[in-house]
């Protein structure tokens, strides 16, 4: 089946990203926030980045105002009935998504498909709340959306091949690079891009070096565009925390456990670039190490 309408659960920093891709590729996208006020704020952080991407050239003034008439602003989850794929990008965390998806089961028309864009949890757990498990999937994107060209496709126990075939098809229209995953947390790119961003914490924490110094390191010793604690702030720190919590759950391997650190900043509010603050202070022109953390 091809693709021809999406909605987009949550408008935080991934589902803002998709969204846009989506409705980029010529796809009229509605996008689903908890409150008109952060439906709002979904708004300008989409046309902030098109903007940007007519400053850079990548996009055009046509194609930027093309792509937000594509684009549609609710709070109302039954505007899902008549949509061919809805993809949930709300917070990680496994009740809220198993609600959210047995909500839209009872809304959408039974051929709708549904993926999550978790970074963690198993895809067929989701499914199980629904009764459609052959036309559920994973579709993880990557941050920030419209620039990343990955899409890890994951396929759990039950989803059909045709709903494989339609989602792949719908990747490469977006002009996107799938890559096939199996249903294990963390797929293919966080199971080894999360420890490595724990163990940057734990470095810290054991006195190895500075923030700045750890992040100078891997940027220019290993040609990394950003060093583990500003990749740790643009991901954010409570979706950090979450993704460890659940990789713990399932591998039940210490390595994967929180550093203190982590739990710490997350409870003082301090969730990174979208609080303002994290491992670095945004509240200026340009990031600072956070004043509390400075070696
Ligand atoms: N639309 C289209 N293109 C855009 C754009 C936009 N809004 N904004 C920027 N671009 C393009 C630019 O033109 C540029 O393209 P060229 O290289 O062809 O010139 C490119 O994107 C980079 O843009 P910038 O020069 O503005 O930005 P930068 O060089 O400072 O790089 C970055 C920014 C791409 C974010 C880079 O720092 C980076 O790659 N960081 C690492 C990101 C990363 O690791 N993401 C994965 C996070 S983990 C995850 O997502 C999974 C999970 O589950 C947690
Ligand atoms: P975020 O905190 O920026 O945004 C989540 C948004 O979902 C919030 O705006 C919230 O209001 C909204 N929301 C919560 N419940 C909702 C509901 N029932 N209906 C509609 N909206 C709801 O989070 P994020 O970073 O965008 O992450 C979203 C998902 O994408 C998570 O599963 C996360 O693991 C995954 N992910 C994150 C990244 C990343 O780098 N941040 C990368 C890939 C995947």
């Amino acid at each position: 089946m091809e693709i021809r309408s999406v909605m987009v659960v949550g408008g935080g920093i991934m589902g803002s990203g998709i969204a846009q891709a989506t409705a980029q590729a010529g796809i009229p996208t509605t996008l689903c926030e908890v409150t008109p006020a952060l439906a709002l704020k979904a708004r300008e952080s989409i046309a902030r980045s098109l903007n940007k991407g007519v400053e850079k050239g990548k996009v055009s003034a046509e194609q930027r105002n093309a792509t937000l008439g594509r684009l549609t602003f609710t709070t109302e989850i039954d505007t899902a009935r008549k949509i061919d794929l809805v993809i949930e990008a709300i917070v990680e965390d496994l009740a809220a998504k198993d609600t959210l998806f047995s909500q839209l089961d009872v809304v959408c028309n039974p051929r709708t498909m549904f993926a999550s864009n978790t970074s963690s949890l198993v895809i067929g757990e989701m499914a199980a709340m629904t009764k459609r498990a052959d036309r559920f999937c994973g579709l993880h994107f990557f941050n920030p959306v419209p620039v990343m060209p990955l899409v890890e496709v994951v396929r759990a126990l039950g989803t059909s091949d045709e709903t494989m075939k339609s989602v792949v098809a719908f990747v490469r229209a977006l002009g996107k690079e799938p890559v096939l995953a199996k249903d294990r947390s963390g797929f293919i790119v966080n199971y080894l891009l999360v420890p490595y961003m724990l163990d940057a914490i734990a470095a810290f924490e054991s006195g190895v070096a500075s923030i700045e110094d750890i992040d100078k390191s891997m940027r220019l010793g290993c040609g990394h565009p950003m060093g583990p604690f500003t990749l740790l702030d643009f991901v954010g720190l409570d979706t950090t925390l979450n993704i460890a919590g659940v990789f713990l759950g399932e591998y039940h391997e210490s390595r994967y456990g929180a550093p203190p650190l982590l739990k710490r900043m997350v409870t003082a509010g301090w969730l990174g670039r979208k609080s303002g603050m994290g491992f670095y202070d945004y509240s200026g022109d340009e990031p600072v190490v956070n004043p509390a953390l400075r070696a």
